[in-house]
């Protein structure tokens, strides 16, 4: 079975890289900034790869993939400002929301758009991390106007894929991780990575019981749009 995962360095990502590995999988963990933890990885069926979702020019990498790819997960994704000061009505800029968009929306779609043929090769699956907070039914807080808005797009552009990939046998889910213990949460999450990761591959394992596009949780349960 060959992985791809995006935003492998540290958080989810990383869960998931070990997770595959010690499934027996060929991984290719995809990292922006730092890639020291990938590092201490000792496993011959781990690949790691520079890539930066929002630069063109990473995708160069793509030429050393396998060609044929089962599982693409992208996990690469940035909250954006601080909730509090960063992203209420008044404080929000323009140029936190394209910067945002750009990471967690158009991010998986240059990743899907240089790798899909690989994963139609494969009749294979594709996994884009949300979040809950991209759930337009369940905001009832406000604010966070760019994570929120970048994770509702990656909702939609998640179900575009899926049927637009469906000819081709390639299933595409939208998945929220839960509250994850990461330096995205500042470790003020409610679960582990492991549980977090063990619960979307259980999901991405049995992914024909969705149909799709569908937005799953980690714990099985459908995230209304
Ligand atoms: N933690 C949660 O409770 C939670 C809840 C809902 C959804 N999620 C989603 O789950 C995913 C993983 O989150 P996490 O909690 O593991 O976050 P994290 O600890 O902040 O890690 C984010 C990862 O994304 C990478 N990244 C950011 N911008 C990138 C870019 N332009 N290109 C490539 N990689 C990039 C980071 O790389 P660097 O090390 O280079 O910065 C890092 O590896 C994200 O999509 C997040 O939105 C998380």
């Amino acid at each position: 079975m060959n992985v791809l995962i995006t935003g492998a360095g540290r958080g989810i990502g990383l869960g998931f890289v070990q997770y595959y590995l010690n499934q027996g999988a060929n991984v290719w963990a995809c990292y922006r900034s730092d890639a020291s933890l990938l590092r201490k990885i000792d496993n011959d069926n781990l690949t790691i790869v520079r890539w930066d979702v929002v630069d063109d020019q990473s995708t160069k990498n793509v030429d050393i993939l396998s060609a044929e790819l089962d599982l693409l997960i992208n996990n690469a994704g940035d909250y954006g400002p601080n909730k509090q000061q960063g992203q209420c009505l008044d404080s929000i800029t323009p140029e936190s929301m394209l910067s945002v968009f750009d990471v967690n929306c158009v991010g998986p779609l240059r990743v899907v758009q240089k790798l899909k043929d690989k994963v139609i090769a494969a009749k294979g699956k594709i996994a884009n991390i949300s979040s809950k907070m991209g759930s337009i039914e369940e905001n009832s807080s406000g604010g966070c106007y760019a994570y929120r808005a970048s994770k509702v797009a990656l909702v939609m552009v998640s179900k575009s894929m899926a049927v637009d990939l469906a000819p081709f046998e390639v299933r595409v889910l939208a998945l929220h991780p839960g509250w994850v213990k990461t330096d995205m949460t500042s470790h003020n999450g409610l679960i582990s990575v492991d549980e977090s990761v063990s619960g979307m591959a259980d999901i991405i394992e049995n992914i024909d019981q969705y149909s799709p596009g569908t937005f799953v949780s980690f714990d099985g349960k459908v995230i209304p749009y």
